[in-house]
């Protein structure tokens, strides 16, 4: 296993719509697939997809932890997930506003539009299929990586730009979001 080097916004593997993978079981994938792991582990982030790591197929690996979750149906802790070829629907048309940071856009964080809920498809590693559903946090962790494998990185998501900040300066400055939005925001 090694550490690889992640892509920052501004490369061009970050805006081209990523492979589609013949064989999931194939051992590069394998190979690829641990790297991608470790790399996100020592990165901190809650997911990473394969063009993120300069290899343009259609991977991502992601683990929701419960420290986000919302008391919505799928929004449920997910253990390590591999998904291979993934394909998201939403399910209703509902949108929910939350903050997102990403390995390839680092020291910012930005409010994102995602849908609520969405059903997704994709191949494990051995070969299996997966489908689920998904809400929330969850919704959202899988809307963000799927995103990478059509070139999009979540600044072009956005609505408001004015909440793309630095994590330093939201730490220092936190932002209410019902607030902000409401326009109420004091100065
Ligand atoms: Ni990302």
């Amino acid at each position: 296993m090694a550490l690889l080097k992640i892509a920052r916004m501004g490369h061009p593997v970050l805006r081209a719509p990523a492979k589609t993978v013949d064989d999931p079981t194939a051992p590069w994938v394998r190979r690829l697939v641990a790297d991608m792991i470790e790399t996100m582990e020592d990165a901190g982030g809650t997911g990473i997809a394969a063009p993120q790591v300069h290899a343009a197929h259609r991977i991502v690996v992601f683990r929701v932890g419960g420290e986000r979750l919302s008391d919505l149906p799928g929004d449920v802790e997910q253990e390590l997930t591999i998904l291979v070829n993934p394909v998201i629907e939403p399910v209703g048309d509902q949108r929910a506003l939350g903050w997102e940071g990403c390995l390839s856009v680092p020291g910012l964080r930005g409010v994102v539009p995602r849908h609520l809920r969405i059903r997704y498809r994709a191949l494990g590693v051995d070969g299996s299929a997966i489908e689920r559903e998904a809400a929330g946090f969850h919704a959202r962790v899988v809307q963000h990586e799927c995103d990478h494998l059509d070139g999009i990185l979540y600044p072009q998501r956005m609505t408001d730009h004015r909440l793309l900040v630095f994590v330093e300066e939201l730490q220092r400055h936190p932002i209410d979001l019902a607030a902000f939005l409401a326009g109420e925001e004091g100065i």
